[in-house]
């Protein structure tokens, strides 16, 4: 069975939506997802997965701060050719989401799923089907 992770941070919960939605769309297509906050996430959780999913809120556009360091975490392992993805929400301007998948695919070397997903935090409530959607096409790319 393909197997996944998916590592985010939230504030006030907007992220999350979206990062349990997606899980949702990879179950179902029959890969074993792991869901962490990127506080619990450390680099050995990389190894032996066919995929590794991020997702941060835009803030002061930037990334949330507990991804930015996490990515220093990542570094450590060897990601090349593996697959990643990114998503988050913002409120207007949204950097966080671009800002991690240039790393994963510029640093780290990654066969990003493209586009990345973002949308306002307002909206995750109604557009979690895009969510899943995005879910199942990550795992059509590991399976
Ligand atoms: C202090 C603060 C700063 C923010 N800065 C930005 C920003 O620079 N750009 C943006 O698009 N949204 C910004 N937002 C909006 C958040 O990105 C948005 O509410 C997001 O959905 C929060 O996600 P979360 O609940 O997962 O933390 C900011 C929100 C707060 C409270």
């Amino acid at each position: 069975m393909a197997k996944a992770i998916v590592i985010y941070d939230t504030n006030y919960g907007y992220t999350e939506t979206m990062a349990k939605a997606i899980v949702v769309g990879m179950e179902g297509a029959g890969v074993d997802v792991e869901l962490k906050k990127v506080l619990a996430a450390k680099e050995e959780d990389l190894e032996g997965v066919d995929a590794v999913v991020l997702g941060s809120p835009t803030y002061h556009h930037d990334m949330i701060s507990s991804m930015k360091m996490f990515l220093f975490k990542m570094k450590k392992v060897d990601l090349k050719g593996k697959v990643g993805a990114a998503f988050g929400t913002y409120g207007f301007s949204g950097e966080a989401v671009e800002m991690m998948s240039d790393t994963m695919k510029h640093i780290f070397e990654m066969d990003m799923i493209e586009p990345d997903l973002k949308m306002k935090g307002m909206e995750v409530v109604t557009r979690e089907k895009e969510c899943k959607e995005f879910g199942k096409k990550i795992a059509g790319r590991i399976k």
